[in-house]
């Protein structure tokens, strides 16, 4: 492209990839920048879609982003399989929140309670409706309830649909790492650098570690169970996503540290978790350990919208637990703000001026702003 685009994007996970594609299906000239695209927080992801199961006490202005997202998402995986012609594991089983012992339902009836005020769709189930859905569950499990609108996506087919998506369209990949955003030139800079947003804006994105297992079924088999099972196990959080693959992603910690070592007292827990709930998985090959940084932020909602004081330059990132569910609406409202100059009102909770005086317009020092792989998309 010799022309200046009117659109850099800096990050090419999942929400840089579909901004990409939005704008460059808009007629925008379009250029995402990242030296290795998808290699952050969504390599690492299990993809789930998980607006009620996630809605989380004190966080209704994010819920509502969640529930927004989620309800775009059969459109939204309907139209990239159409533009990419690729299989991206978009799976409608729903979920199941389950509780081992009586502590742990207790604690999870007071979630439903709550998620029902809001008017989400969590159904308690009864002993014997929770084990006709899902007979792999382990006898154990004192109680659970459906979350019918909760599902998964493999995060690691999304990324390359929304790549050949975002190419077909006519946007371009660049590989070379941006280490300050005056070495980019365009229009408009969108920063979707996941943790790599703060060292390039100066906004509070800090990482949030995950550890996360992968297991196989055996015999190449498909897993003995079809929902994504949300538990708690001896007051263990822990997440179970089939794949029709065979493949099981068991996941996972959350940890305020930066580093991305797997660690053997976390597989331990999340595996006895696991198989407290599914006693099956015990028989399963383990495939993959591996921990990634998700993009949190002070409030632990995503930043969406103009960085004050940075004319040109916007920010959509910060999407912490929930990158890969919020990655349509992000898309569609941050297209929509380049191409029409008006920002949704479903943004303005989110604006990067919501955390005072920032961004960081210091040059960068001998050691300064480098964007990092890692991309904004986990759930
Ligand atoms: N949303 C799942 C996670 O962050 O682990």
């Amino acid at each position: 492209m010799l022309s200046r685009p009117d659109v850099a994007v800096v990050g090419a996970g999942p929400v840089g990839l579909a901004i990409a594609w939005r704008c460059a299906a808009r007629g925008l000239r379009v250029v995402l920048h990242d030296p290795a695209p998808g290699s952050g927080a969504s390599h690492v992801a299990a993809g789930m879609l998980a607006p009620v199961a996630e809605a989380y006490f004190g966080e209704h202005e994010l819920t509502g982003l969640l529930t927004d997202s989620a309800a775009r998402w059969p459109a939204f995986a309907a139209e990239l399989t159409e533009a990419s012609g690729a299989d991206i594991g978009y799976r409608t089983d729903g979920t199941l929140v389950v509780g081992l012992t009586a502590d742990d339902l207790a604690e999870a009836r007071r979630l439903w309670a709550y998620q029902r005020g809001l008017g989400l769709p969590v159904t308690p189930l009864r002993p014997t409706e929770l084990r006709d859905r899902e007979p792999a569950l382990a006898p154990r499990v004192r109680g659970g309830a459906f979350a019918a609108t909760d599902h998964q996506v493999d995060p690691r087919r999304l990324v390359p649909a929304l790549r050949t998506a975002a190419e077909r369209s006519g946007a371009t990949v660049r590989p070379g790492v941006v280490r300050q955003l005056s070495d980019v030139d365009a229009a408009v800079t969108v920063v979707a650098a996941g943790c790599g947003a703060a060292a390039l804006t100066g906004l509070p994105v800090r990482p949030v570690k995950g550890q996360v297992l992968r297991l196989r079924a055996p015999d190449g088999g498909a897993p003995g169970f079809r929902h994504v099972i949300r538990g708690y196990a001896d007051g263990e959080p822990v997440y179970l996503v089939p794949r029709t693959s065979g493949e099981v992603v068991v996941g996972a910690t959350v940890e305020e540290r930066a580093d991305t070592g797997v660690r053997a007292g976390a597989v331990l827990r999340l595996l006895r978790a696991a198989v407290d709930l599914l006693p099956e998985l015990s028989e399963y090959d383990i495939t993959e350990t591996v921990a990634g940084l998700r993009p949190g932020t002070p409030d632990n909602a995503p930043i969406l919208g103009p960085l004050p004081g940075r004319p040109g330059v916007l920010a959509a990132t910060g999407h912490h637990r929930h990158g890969i569910v919020l990655t349509p609406v992000t898309a569609d409202l941050i297209a929509d703000l380049i191409t029409t100059g008006v920002a949704d009102p479903l943004l303005a909770p989110f604006t990067p001026g919501r955390f005072g005086p920032r961004p960081d317009t210091r040059p960068p020092g001998p050691a300064g702003p480098q964007q990092t792989t890692e991309d904004d998309s986990w759930n």
